[in-house]
């Protein structure tokens, strides 16, 4: 029913998830002082960033800079520039249209031993005398090291530079990469053609390139092997194809970020796979994403397969690869360009089965290709599963997560939940310094993607997927069911009606400059806690939040007594304004700390972290997707209309369940689809911001006004907003 909307927001996901304070836009180019170029066609995908302070930019933070990025191998060049006379500020630069009137080309040399030199180029203008300060040649990861971090750059990377300069005018800086085979060139060359006068051009001292104020041809290639793009009709399926014509621009950005062998995450920092981004981009994207044999949907989910953890079945979020993974295989004394994975994530692993389930079970071609899919020989990404296939990789995951969530049915203990690694800050979506507020044990987690993977599994053993574990197809259920109706005590939180007024009111006096909302509770205010064991000695972190839409999203419980509560009071808070609830002008956001007494919850969760009292884009769309589920339950006793694309997809197979209770409770049903229009209206109304992967407000002239979370402070003790 808004599935058009949800693709909007999911372009968001696509193009910028991830992007955070620097958000790259694929679908509004300009974020300034940022401006994003996207070039693909069949030989190279690239993007550009071209950066210019503006005049009240931070010159400490932002400063003239080329980067170009390819997703092949996750590599990338980044030079900055400055002024070569006058004061930081002075220098600008920007890309203009050369003579077929876009800013970028491609360039293609091919080479008679090994992949072709694959790039684009572009004219890129100086408007005074400038030198290239820092030039990082290599992998993405090496820029973000130096871009995001404590400023790190390697020598062993910095000095394999080699400048040069030629007959022609040009100056060239190449490096040849760790793996002794690979290398980046980057090309300036006066542009002779412009209509600007060009003064001088570029030469070479040593290795400090200097430019004259004017336009210079820039030319950026690799000769990496290119990833396999899918074209906007091949990223959907043949029953939304009238979208890349009517939502090109949204497409076209989808489309950049999916290839054959994966999705990537986003533009430009995280143009690789994560396995956390991509499987839930593709359970929102579901009824519109193209299916079968070479399709996007086969694409994450045998990325994921690819490179799950052989020995234990974890799921892989982030992969290293190109030259990061000859370097870090070289830290540990390894000679050896194998990629990696970062397996720190413990909520990744539930994804894939429900993943698995939507379309091997639920989807007539997916059911079709099950066999052929999982017989495919694992290792040709990830060499570390050499022979085994993807069906020997989805077991063992499925294993790990009957092993897991086993000692929690035997006793409903705490400590028989899930918590996040030991050595970890971080673990699920919130994976930011203060994201779970120290958190050791998460609400989504635990009573959301355990559940609902153990129900997949269960459809996937009767499906006869999980091979030699029919008992699966009962046990999995069965374990369901004590995760689904024995975690959320754990996490729930009721505050009396009086207390929580008490509560507003003194938030709003020191963190709040809005009405503090207080007349709007007219009940006990109750929500669950975001995670358990939290800094402080807190045993829950109290800070309310958006994550019962994991709930509504993945699971459709039966347990009348708990859902009902369950669904009013996810309303309710999404109804109510901040800071009695979490609804603002500029959208819902995904923490609001008023409710928690102890004072570190309004220190921390501010609206300059990460993971605070923002916006975030896919949780608006996981939220109103989930109500829209829950709401669909109800259709039999009221007139809700089911989405007619997914019952024409099979979807509908649990239509013979029982009819929820709250859909007969006048006030709890009311509730959810009052929840579920604010909901909606304010995605509306917010339309311009969400292709962004996440937005920040300030409260100026009686309203909530978008900010980028960029421009406001990071919380104590935290870098960047990412804070990672
Ligand atoms: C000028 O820019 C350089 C980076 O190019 C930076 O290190 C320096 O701090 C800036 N100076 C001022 C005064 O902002
Ligand atoms: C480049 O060309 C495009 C399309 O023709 C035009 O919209 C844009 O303004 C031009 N940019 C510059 C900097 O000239
Ligand atoms: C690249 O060549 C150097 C020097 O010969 C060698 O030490 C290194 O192991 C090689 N690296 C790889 C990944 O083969
Ligand atoms: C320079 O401009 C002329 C006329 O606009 C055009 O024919 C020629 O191809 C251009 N040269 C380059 C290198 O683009
Ligand atoms: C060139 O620069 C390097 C480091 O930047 C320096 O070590 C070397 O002495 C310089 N060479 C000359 C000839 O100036
Ligand atoms: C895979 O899991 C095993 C068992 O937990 C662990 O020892 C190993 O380090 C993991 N592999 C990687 C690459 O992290
Ligand atoms: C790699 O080798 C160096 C030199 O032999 C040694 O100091 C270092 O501890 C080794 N690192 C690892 C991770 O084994
Ligand atoms: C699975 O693939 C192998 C080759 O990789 C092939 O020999 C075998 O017949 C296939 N099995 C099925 C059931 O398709
Ligand atoms: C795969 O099997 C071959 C041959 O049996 C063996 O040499 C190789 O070590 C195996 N690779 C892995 C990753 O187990
Ligand atoms: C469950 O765990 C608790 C705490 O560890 C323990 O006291 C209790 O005996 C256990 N119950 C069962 C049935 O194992
Ligand atoms: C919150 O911030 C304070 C500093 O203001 C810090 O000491 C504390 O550990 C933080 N607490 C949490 C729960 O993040
Ligand atoms: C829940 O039920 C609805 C139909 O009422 C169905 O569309 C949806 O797929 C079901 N979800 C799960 C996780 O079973």
């Amino acid at each position: 029913m808004k599935f058009l909307q949800i693709l909007h927001l999911l372009g968001a996901l696509g193009a910028s998830a991830r992007a955070a304070a620097e958000s790259d836009d694929a679908l509004s180019l300009d974020d300034l002082p940022y401006k994003n170029y996207f070039y693909s066609d069949c030989n190279v995908a690239a993007q550009a960033v071209v950066t210019s302070p503006l005049p009240d930019s931070n010159l400490s933070i932002i400063g003239p800079r080329l980067i170009v990025a390819w997703p092949a191998g996750n590599s990338g060049v980044c030079t900055f520039f400055a002024p070569q006379t006058g004061e930081n500020g002075t220098l600008a630069i920007e890309l203009i249209n050369s003579t077929d009137a876009h800013p970028l080309s491609p360039v293609y040399n091919a080479s008679s031993n090994g992949p072709p030199h694959v790039g684009i180029q572009g004219v890129l203008r100086f408007n005074s005398s400038a030198k290239l300060t820092v030039p990082i040649l290599g992998s993405i990861r090496t820029i973000r090291d130096f871009v995001e971090g404590p400023s790190l750059l390697y020598p062993e990377i910095q000095d394999a530079v080699k400048f040069s300069s030629s007959g022609n005018g040009s100056v060239s800086l190449q490096r040849t990469w760790l793996d002794n085979t690979t290398m980046t060139t980057l090309t300036f060359q006066p542009w002779i053609n412009s209509t600007s006068k060009n003064d001088g051009g570029v030469s070479l001292d040593n290795r400090t390139v200097a430019f004259e104020a004017g336009d210079y041809l820039f030319s950026a290639t690799i000769n990496y092997p290119e990833l396999t793009p899918l074209k906007p009709a091949a990223v959907l399926n043949n029953a939304s194809n009238n979208l890349a014509t009517t939502m090109s621009g949204q497409t076209t950005a989808l489309s950049f970020l999916s290839y054959s062998e994966k999705l990537l995450a986003g533009a430009w920092r995280f143009l690789t796979y994560f396995g956390r981004d991509s499987m839930i981009a593709t359970l929102l994207l579901e009824p519109v994403l193209s299916y079968g044999e070479g399709s996007a949907t086969e694409a994450v989910i045998g990325a994921v397969l690819e490179r799950i953890n052989r020995t234990d079945g974890t799921v892989c979020h982030e992969e290293t690869i190109g030259d990061y993974a000859t370097w870090t295989n070289e830290q540990e004394n390894i000679t050896s360009t194998a990629m990696g994975c970062d397996y720190k994530m413990v909520d990744s692993d539930y994804y894939l089965p429900v993943l698995m389930q939507r379309y091997f079970v639920e989807n007539p071609i997916g059911q079709k290709r099950a066999a052929k899919f999982f017989n495919t020989t694992a290792g040709s990404v990830n060499p570390a599963n050499k022979n085994l296939t993807w069906g020997d990789l989805a077991l063992t995951n499925a294993e790990r997560i009957m092993r897991l969530a086993g000692p929690f049915v035997k006793n409903q203990t705490k400590e028989n939940l899930i918590h996040l690694h030991e050595d970890q800050i971080v673990g699920e979506w919130r994976d930011s310094t203060y994201g779970l507020g120290g958190g050791r044990i998460p609400y989504d987690v635990n009573t959301a993607l355990v559940p609902a993977g153990l129900r997949s599994i269960g459809a996937l053993s009767r499906a006869g997927i999980l091979p030699g574990r029919k008992q699966w197809g009962s046990l999995a259920d069965k374990y369901a069911k004590v995760w689904e109706d024995n975690t959320l005590d754990f996490f729930s939180v009721t505050i009396p009606q009086s207390k929580a007024k008490s509560l507003v009111t003194s938030f709003s006096k020191d963190h709040f400059a809005g009405p503090n909302q207080s007349s709007a509770i007219d009940t006990d205010v109750t929500f669950h806690a975001v995670a358990l064991d939290g800094y402080n000695n807190l045993s829950k972190v109290e800070v309310m939040n958006t994550d019962d839409c994991f709930r509504h999203f993945l699971l459709n419980t039966t347990n009348d007594e708990q859902l009902t509560p369950f669904l009013n009071g996810s309303a309710t808070n999404i109804r109510r304004t901040f800071p009695a609830g979490l609804m603002t002008d500029v959208g819902m956001i995904v923490a609001n700390p008023a409710f928690g007494e102890d004072p570190v919850y309004a220190q921390n969760f501010t609206t300059g972290a990460y993971h605070g009292t923002v916006v975030w884009s896919w949780q608006l769309a996981m939220m109103a997707r989930g109500l829209e589920l829950q709401l669909g339950r109800c259709e039999v006793t009221s007139n809700f209309s089911v989405n007619s694309e997914s019952v024409k997809r099979g979807h509908n197979s649990k239509a013979v369940m029982p009819t929820p209770e709250f859909c007969t409770d006048d006030s709890v049903y009311t509730n959810v689809r009052a929840a579920y229009n604010v909901l909606w209206d304010s995605i509306e109304k917010n339309e311009a911001q969400l292709s962004s992967e996440v937005w920040s407000w300030v409260y100026r002239n009686g309203s909530f006004q978008v900010t980028p979370l960029g421009v406001l402070p990071a919380p104590p003790g935290v870098g960047g907003q990412t804070g990672k």
